[in-house]
This record gives structure tokens, C-alpha cells and sequence, in this order.
């Protein structure tokens, strides 16, 4: 196996964009992406795109001879796959492109992510997204995803005692992230009053809890390690590109409160790496809600069990705490188109490791870490990536 490089980043900005389409999304991240490695579309050999549910959100299936054609790829007849993972798709097509270049089958590949989730009503988005879940077993009964997130809060609070503040925190800290992000869907600061204070959605959450709905694309450029200076001075190398699957319904899992997806995705990616979780200067994790973000840094191992949400109340994951999570704003603040959103991380982390990011920068990143979750944990995916 060969180790890859990413040579080009590029990311919309998010959140409704009531004048773009699927296609314009994809190509506005897509040229930047070959603009930062130096190259045209008649490069690139294959396309990976990340895209959950086109179908129910603009009635577009196909969308992998779509991306090809608008990007005037059609007449090289270049193979473009789309991947879904739902929530997880934008990373499954990062790992995806990552093997098509380590395998030696493709030298210069394009892994996006594109969600247009803004053109249906706020009944037929929670709809499309609960397809996600078991169809039969959950969201037939009206369990979608804030409320299965829900169950796992509670289950979190009553099993470690994690508070309501402590849920609160995460919010307000990624809202700073974001307002330190030109990209963000919200770029307003909040505090503990705002999340407690907002709108109930399903018990504990809130509005301020949950991630919202949002259009966006983003893409990167992959390309052999050893070929990575003929594109750009500033290659970030692939260190481990790591999946993991689990029940796709949340009451046939052995716990509420871990997401053993995550854990042996995180356990594959650290072997394959060989680094410890103290490597990690910089993470983007998958905060689709305020719990999911607490969880998610429990069951990377950043923290122990039951410690993620006193870490975070006492700044451990903020810009300038011991593992800064979620610069870009998460999930949270960033804003979530579901396709997209492993490979805007993918993004936020390649730009902290290159030192570009101003204000939300890490002083002296070296390491970072991606976490994408499919559904409440059927699928995750986790990648390292260095300098
Ligand atoms: N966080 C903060 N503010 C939000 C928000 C969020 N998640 N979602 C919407 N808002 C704001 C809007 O900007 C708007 O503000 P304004 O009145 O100042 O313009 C206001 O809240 C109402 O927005 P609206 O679009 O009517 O909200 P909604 O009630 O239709 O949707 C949710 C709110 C929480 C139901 C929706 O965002 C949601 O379903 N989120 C979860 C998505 C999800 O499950 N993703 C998959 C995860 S696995």
C-alpha cells in the first residue's frame, strides 16, 4: 500500500443557499480544490462523492455521472462513484478516494461531500434523515434522530452524571469556533441562557443542542505521498483511514452510552498510525448534537468514560485546551449538510496542520483527527492526518 498525501482543500461556504444548486455546490469546492494543487479537471482520475439523500432532498439520484458530467469530466468518461453512509457519507468517499490512490489504482483522485438539504419543508428533511435509522423499528414510531439522540442523553446524564450545563457547553463553545469561521452557518456567540432558554425539541434537547439543516460541498485532492511536492509545497499526509460498522438500531446495541462504532474505528485508526491519542493537537468530531460531541470524545479516548462534559466545561476542548475539538464550529455552528460534512472536517483539519486558519488557528497543530458517525453509529469513520 502506498501512504497519500492531500495536495488541495476547497469548502463552500454553509448553510441556505437558496441560489445554488447540488451541482454549483460541488463545483465551486471542486475548482478550488484543483486550483490549491495546481491542476485541471482532465487530471483527476476518479471522483468520490459523499451524498446521503439527493433523492428525497432535490429528486436527483445518479448523482455520481452527475458530479462528472457539470464538472466536464463526461467526455474523459473519468469512473465517479457515489458513496453513502448517511451522516458518514462525506468520510466513507474520503476513505474511499484514500484507497483507490494507496492501492496504486489512481495517482490523482477527488473526494467530495454535497448535501442540498434546504429545498423541502422541515417535516420532509427530519423525514429523509430518519431513513437513516432502522425504517421499521424507529422511525415508523416516531423515533428520529433528536429524539434518538435524546435516549442517549438521558441514558448519559442518569449513567455519568452529566448535567444540562455541561450539554450546554458544547454549543457554546462551538458557536465561538464558529464565529471564528467565515464558512459557518451561525456565526453568533451564545451562552449557557441561549441553549437552556431555546426552544425544546425532543427531552433534554433544545434547539441550541441540535445540528441544523444546511447546504454545502466540499472537496480535497488525493495523490500519491511520494508524488505530493510536484502539487503543492504543504502536503498533509493520510495516517490511518479507518471504518467501522454496528446495528443501524440503537436498542440492539450492547449500550446508550457508547458508540462502539467510534471506539473501534478509533482503535484501528491509532494502530495503523502508531500514535498515541496525546499526539492529537487538533479534532473535528461529529457534535450532530451536544451529547453526540461529549460521547464522541469519550469514545475516541481523548477523555474517560463520564469525564467528556466536565472536560468541556472547563475549556479542555476549547482553542488553547488539551485537544482543541470542532475549530470549524462542528457540526453545531458550522452547520451540517449530511453528505458533506467528513469532508469539510477533512478540510478544517488539512488548513489547522498548514497553520492557515487565523483566529480559530492552533498554535503549532502537528496532528489532527476526524470522526464521522452514520445514523447513531451504524457506521464511523476515522481518519488521521499530519503534517
Ligand atoms: N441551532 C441554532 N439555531 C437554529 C437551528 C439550530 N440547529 N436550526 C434553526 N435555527 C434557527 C434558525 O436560524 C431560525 O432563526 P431566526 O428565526 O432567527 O431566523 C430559527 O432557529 C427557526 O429556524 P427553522 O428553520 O424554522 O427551524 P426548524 O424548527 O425548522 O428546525 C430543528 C430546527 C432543530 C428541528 C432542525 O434544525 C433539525 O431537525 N436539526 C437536526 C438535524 C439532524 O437530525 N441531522 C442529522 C443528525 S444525525
Amino acid at each position: 500500500m502506498r501512504q497519500v498525501a492531500i495536495v488541495g482543500t476547497g469548502c463552500t461556504k454553509f448553510g441556505e443557499m437558496w441560489g445554488k444548486s447540488l451541482r454549483n455546490l460541488f463545483i465551486e469546492a471542486g475548482l478550488v480544490a484543483l486550483e490549491g494543487a495546481g491542476i485541471g479537471g482532465a487530471d483527476v482520475e476518479a471522483l468520490y462523492g459523499g451524498n446521503m439523500s439527493s433523492g428525497r432532498f432535490i429528486e436527483q439520484e445518479h448523482i455520481g455521472s452527475l458530479l462528472a458530467d457539470h464538472s466536464g469530466l463526461s467526455a474523459t468518461h473519468i469512473p465517479s462513484t457515489r458513496v453513502e453512509a448517511a451522516c458518514a457519507s462525506g468520510g466513507l468517499a474520503l476513505r474511499s478516494g484514500i484507497i483507490a490512490v494507496a492501492s496504486g489504482y489512481h495517482d490523482i483522485v477527488v473526494a467530495a461531500g454535497i448535501e442540498k438539504m434546504t429545498d423541502v419543508g422541515i417535516g420532509s428533511s427530519i423525514d429523509a434523515l430518519a431513513s437513516a435509522a432502522d425504517r421499521e423499528w424507529e422511525a415508523t414510531v416516531g423515533a428520529t434522530f433528536p429524539g434518538l439522540y435524546a435516549m442517549m442523553a438521558r441514558a448519559h446524564m442518569q449513567e455519568y452524571g452529566t448535567t444540562r450545563e455541561q450539554l450546554a457547553h458544547v454549543a457554546v463553545k462551538n458557536h465561538y469556533h464558529g464565529s471564528l469561521n467565515p464558512r459557518a452557518q451561525f456565526r453568533n456567540k451564545i451562552t449557557i441562557d441561549t441553549v437552556i432558554n431555546s426552544p425544546l425539541v425532543a427531552d433534554p434537547l433544545r434547539l441550541y443542542d441540535c445540528s441544523p439543516i444546511t447546504d454545502g460541498a466540499a472537496a480535497v485532492v488525493l495523490v500519491p505521498a511520494e508524488r505530493a511536492r510536484e502539487f503543492t509545497d504543504t502536503p498533509i499526509y493520510v495516517k490511518a483511514a479507518a471504518q467501522a460498522s454496528d446495528t443501524i438500531a440503537l436498542h440492539d446495541r450492547r449500550s446508550l452510552t457508547t458508540i462502539d462504532a467510534t471506539v473501534v474505528a478509533a482503535e484501528r485508526a491509532f494502530k495503523m498510525a502508531g500514535l498515541n491519542r496525546s499526539d492529537i493537537d487538533v479534532a473535528e468530531v461529529h457534535d450532530c448534537f451536544t451529547i453526540a460531541e461529549i460521547m464522541a470524545i469519550e469514545d475516541l479516548g481523548f477523555f474517560e468514560k463520564g469525564q467528556g462534559g466536565p472536560a468541556t466545561l472547563d475549556g479542555e476542548t476549547a482553542i488553547g485546551g488539551k485537544v482543541v475539538i470542532n475549530t470549524s464550529g462542528g457540526l453545531k455552528a458550522c452547520g451540517h449538510p449530511v453528505g458533506a460534512t467528513g469532508i469539510k472536517q477533512a478540510v478544517e483539519i488539512v488548513e489547522q496542520l498548514r497553520g492557515e486558519l487565523g483566529k480559530r488557528q492552533v498554535d503549532a497543530a502537528e496532528v489532527g483527527l476526524t470522526h464521522n458517525v452514520g445514523g447513531t453509529g451504524g457506521t464511523a469513520v476515522v481518519h488521521i492526518l499530519a503534517r
